[in-house]
């Protein structure tokens, strides 16, 4: 079987090296609790359309973990299907959990972790985070380390402070472009039609990526940073636009295939 990173190649994610512009963008959505089995139909509109028009970027979809091994065998090579969380250990006596080695099996190549979700309902911590992170990459999956600061910090000029802390907690050494990507998703734009402004988003991407080449060097440059909250077929264009913005990770507007293909189409050929 191939592993995790021949997979993601297989449906054409490269190692996202920043030198070579032929590596696309990578388009992610999280549809959360949202998806009973007729949300395959989704799935199946998706592939259908880029099956006829191929998209230019790297397609993933995370649905609930209900519906992963469903999503998987119609995903037909033309999207990647991801779990939305995992626990940190393979197996054992806990109740209600997921492991990334079963997202994997049930087709996976994907996992986020430390959804602010996640952070704010579940109490996980930075250091929690990153024993997922590296749950992921045990199992063969890429992994989405989301980040992220609330309104108030911002309002409090302390947005680089907090993301500086997630990022450097919650992304395990190790990280590298070809199984890791950074989501930053500032809490208050998520579900709120909200975004900050497109300075605000390279301002802020801009730090990020200064972090990541800190303290990993080259391969910190080559890390994709998504940008997260209120993406839809409207901003879309705009937001992915603007430097060092690797991607998105959608949520409300991932759930509808019309509305989700208009964002992948957004996204700038050759990036
Ligand atoms: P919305 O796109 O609905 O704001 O959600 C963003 C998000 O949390 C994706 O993980």
């Amino acid at each position: 079987m191939a592993r995790g990173g021949e997979r993601r190649r297989m449906i054409g994610r490269g190692d996202h090296d920043g030198k070579d512009k032929e590596k696309g963008m990578l388009i992610a959505g999280n549809w959360k609790m949202n998806g009973l089995s007729s949300a395959l139909e989704e799935v199946d509109a998706l592939v259908r359309a880029l099956k006829a028009h191929p998209a230019g970027c790297d397609v993933l979809v995370c649905p609930p973990a209900t519906l992963v091994s469903q999503a998987a065998a119609r995903a037909r090579g033309k999207i990647a299907v991801g779990g939305q969380d995992c626990h940190p250990q393979p197996s054992g006596a806990f109740t209600g959990e997921v492991s990334a080695e079963m997202l994997r099996d049930a087709g996976a190549n994907w996992v986020i972790v430390g959804h602010s979700e996640r952070r704010q309902y579940h109490g996980e911590t930075d250091a929690l985070v990153a024993t997922k992170a590296k749950a992921a990459w045990r199992a063969g999956l890429g992994v989405i380390v989301c980040i992220g600061e609330t309104e108030a910090e911002r309002n409090a000029g302390r947005e680089e402070e907090v993301v500086d802390r997630q990022l450097a907690a919650s992304v395990p050494d190790g990280a590298a472009a070809a199984r890791t990507a950074i989501a930053y998703e500032p809490v208050w734009a998520i579900g709120t039609g909200r975004t900050p402004t497109t300075a605000e988003i390279a301002r802020m991407h801009a730090h990020l990526r200064s972090e990541l080449t800190k303290r990993f060097a080259a391969g910190g440059r080559a890390i994709p940073i998504l940008y997260g909250g209120s993406v839809n077929p409207r901003n879309a264009k705009e937001i992915l636009g603007v430097a060092e913005v690797g991607g998105a990770l959608v949520g409300g507007a991932s759930l509808k295939a019309a509305d989700f293909l208009t964002i992948i189409e957004s996204a700038p050929a050759g990036h």
